[in-house]
Order: structure tokens, then C-alpha cells, then sequence
């Protein structure tokens, strides 16, 4: 009844009729005649004014609001309004929307902000890492431009330096434009059904050399003599793969080991990239997949890294409605580890 205007009229304009007649009564000893008009009259003047101000001054401003709210609501929250609150009293009503939408306001306006703050660190961190094989090639050139063009060995050596700052330069901006491509949803991933026995083994080719290098021997968990095949984009998982494998190439130990081990259940096969290495100490082990997080950065920029790789791994097994997870023993080795659709099943 208190939450209509009508029935808050109804019992003020009964108070204040019964009060008037009680007045009355007392003080002047009235007839019951003059009594009951007085009544009649108290209580209909004050029910319509009280009505009145209620009605057209506060009820009709809070339905204002709550019509505002809904148009606010409805672009918003995408929910239909009796969900939320179901109070009775108006103000309370309404009193509880806003607090919810000032909330969910606030909680956008965090997000916002977070947002915010990544694009700006992400932009100081490219523009350092461009900045870092730019100024070593500039000061090389310059170097030779000075004179040490002369010296045969000098030059040949300072060629060398400046070319491979280059192309850490070139692999800088091919990583940052697959990460662009793919977080803005340009790169299609492309289904197919293919060997990942067959696909590892390429890999295996392509870095033995660097492998070699480092004294690593690359090998499978054991014989796998039947093709392993999955469902997926087979030049993306070769990226992965090249990844993972080039990463424990690079930061596990001289003459380590890098096995590549498959799974299979029903639906998927599970692949594990795993190194004998120094390992990845927790605190690191939750930030190594954001971009251009490193353990040591200039270790890995001496060995031709980005910092962007594990990035786009994460990405590629995103697209692929599947993830990438690692787990690391400080001292024994790192294992990354992802699961792809058989493609029996497509
Ligand atoms: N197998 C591994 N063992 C130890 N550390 C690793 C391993 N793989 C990745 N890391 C750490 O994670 C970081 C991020 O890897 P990644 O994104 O591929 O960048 P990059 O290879 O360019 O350094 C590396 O710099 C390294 O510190
Ligand atoms: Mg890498």
C-alpha cells in the first residue's frame, strides 16, 4: 500500500483528519455535526494535496528516472528489468539500480583504464625494441663510414653485426605482424588434416643446425611408426612447434635434450615440448606468454629473440579453441604442452 501514491495519501490525509477532529473535540467541545464535517472536509483536502505532490512532484520525476534507467539498462546490461531488483518500495528500487549501474560504470571504467595502460606499455616496449637493433646497425655503419671501412677484418666483422641486428629487426616486425594480424582477427586459421609426425620432423630439420650448435640432440618420446593425425592449421602448429622447440633449444643447457612426446585419447592428442634445462622459477612462469616478457632480456635478444613468441603461440592455440600450458622444474626442465583434434572425428 506504501508504495502507491493513493495509499500514501489515503492514510496521511486519515492522520491528519483524525487529529483535526481530535482538536476539535477537545479544545472547542463541537457538536458531532460540525465534528464530522470537519472531518469530511480535513481529510479530502489533504488527501488531494498530499496526492498532488506526491503524484506529480516525486512519483512522476522517480518514473522519469526509472524510464531514463531502463534506456540506460537497455543498451547496457542487455537484462530485462523485473530480474533485478524486485523491492516494492520505488525509492528503495531505485536506489538499488543505481548502485548496481554505478558499479558496473565503475567496473568498466577499471577495465578501461587497465586497457589503457597496456597500449601504453606496449607501445614503449616496441618502440625499445625497435629501437635497440636500429641504434646497434646505426652505430656499426657509422663506425665503418668513419674509417673502419679500411681494415678488411674490421669491416667484414662490423658487416656482420649491423646485417644481423637487421635481421633481428625483420624478425621483430614479422612477429609484431602476425600478433597485430591475429589480434584483430585478420588471420583465418586454415583446417586441415595432417601428420604431426611428419609436420615435427620438418621442424626437427629446419633447426637442427641451430640445435646443432648448441650441441642439442632433438628427439622423439619414443617410435612413432603410424602417422598422428590432426585436425588444424598445419603452418600455424609448424609455428608453434618452431617455437617451442627453438625456445628449448635456446635457454636449456649446451648438449641438453628436447623431446616432442604425442597422447592420443579419443578425441585429441596432446603434444608436450619438453627440455632439460635450467627450468623457469614460478614467479616467471605465469608471465612468460604476455608479450615481450622475457627472463633475461639480454640473453634472449642475443640469441635472436623477440620476446613475442610464446605470444603467439597462445594465440594460434586460442584461434584453434584449444591453450598452451608449461610447467617448469627449477634446474630440471620446462614441458609446454597443447591438445589438438584428431582429425578422425571431422
Ligand atoms: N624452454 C624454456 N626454458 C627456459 N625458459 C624459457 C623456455 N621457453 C621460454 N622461456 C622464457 O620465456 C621467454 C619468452 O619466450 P618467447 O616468447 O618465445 O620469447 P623469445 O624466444 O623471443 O625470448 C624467454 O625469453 C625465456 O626467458
Ligand atoms: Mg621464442
Amino acid at each position: 500500500m506504501l508504495s502507491s501514491p493513493k495509499g500514501v495519501s489515503f492514510l496521511l490525509a486519515l492522520l491528519i483528519a483524525s487529529f483535526s477532529a481530535l482538536f476539535l473535540y477537545l479544545i472547542a467541545g463541537s457538536t458531532r455535526q460540525t465534528l464530522g464535517v470537519s472531518f469530511v472536509l480535513t481529510f479530502v483536502t489533504a488527501f488531494i494535496s498530499v496526492y498532488v505532490t506526491l503524484e506529480f512532484l516525486i512519483f512522476r520525476e522517480i518514473s522519469r528516472i526509472y524510464v531514463l534507467l531502463d534506456k540506460l539498462r537497455a543498451k547496457d546490461f542487455k537484462l530485462p528489468r523485473k530480474k533485478v531488483f524486485k523491492s516494492a518500495n520505488p525509492l528503495q528500487r531505485l536506489n538499488a539500480e543505481i548502485s548496481a549501474y554505478a558499479t558496473k560504470k565503475q567496473q568498466e571504467i577499471d577495465e578501461l583504464k587497465k586497457l589503457e595502460h597496456y597500449r601504453r606499455e606496449f607501445l614503449a616496449n616496441v618502440s625499445h625494441e625497435l629501437k635497440t637493433p636500429i641504434f646497434a646497425a646505426q652505430g656499426f655503419i657509422h663506425t665503418l663510414i668513419d674509417g673502419a671501412v679500411d681494415d678488411k677484418s674490421v669491416r667484414d666483422k662490423f658487416l656482420e653485426k649491423a646485417a644481423r641486428s637487421l635481421d633481428g629487426l625483420d624478425a621483430l616486425v614479422q612477429d609484431l605482424l602476425t600478433l597485430s594480424q591475429m589480434e584483430a582477427g585478420d588471420i583465418k586459421m586454415q583446417y586441415g588434416k595432417f601428420d604431426l609426425n611428419d609436420l615435427t620432423q620438418e621442424v626437427f630439420d629446419q633447426l637442427e643446425e641451430r640445435a646443432n650448435s648448441r650441441r642439442a640432440r632433438l628427439k622423439f618420446e619414443k617410435n612413432y611408426d603410424k602417422a598422428i593425425m590432426v585436425y588444424a592449421d598445419r603452418q600455424r602448429i609448424g609455428q608453434v612447434l618452431t617455437n617451442l622447440i627453438d625456445n628449448a633449444i635456446k635457454y636449456g643447457n649446451d648438449g641438453g635434450k628436447v623431446i616432442v612426446e604425442f597422447e592420443s585419447d579419443k578425441e585429441h592428442v596432446a603434444v608436450t615440448v619438453k627440455d632439460d634445462g635450467p627450468g623457469i622459477e614460478p614467479e616467471h612462469l605465469k608471465r612468460i606468454f604476455e608479450r615481450f616478457y622475457r627472463i633475461e632480456k639480454s640473453r634472449s635478444r642475443d640469441k635472436g629473440g623477440t620476446g613475442l613468441g610464446l605470444a603467439i603461440v597462445k594465440h594460434i592455440m586460442e584461434a584453434h579453441k584449444s591453450k598452451v600450458s608449461v610447467s617448469s622444474k627449477p634446474g630440471k626442465g620446462t614441458q609446454f604442452r597443447f591438445k589438438l583434434d584428431r582429425a578422425e572425428n571431422h
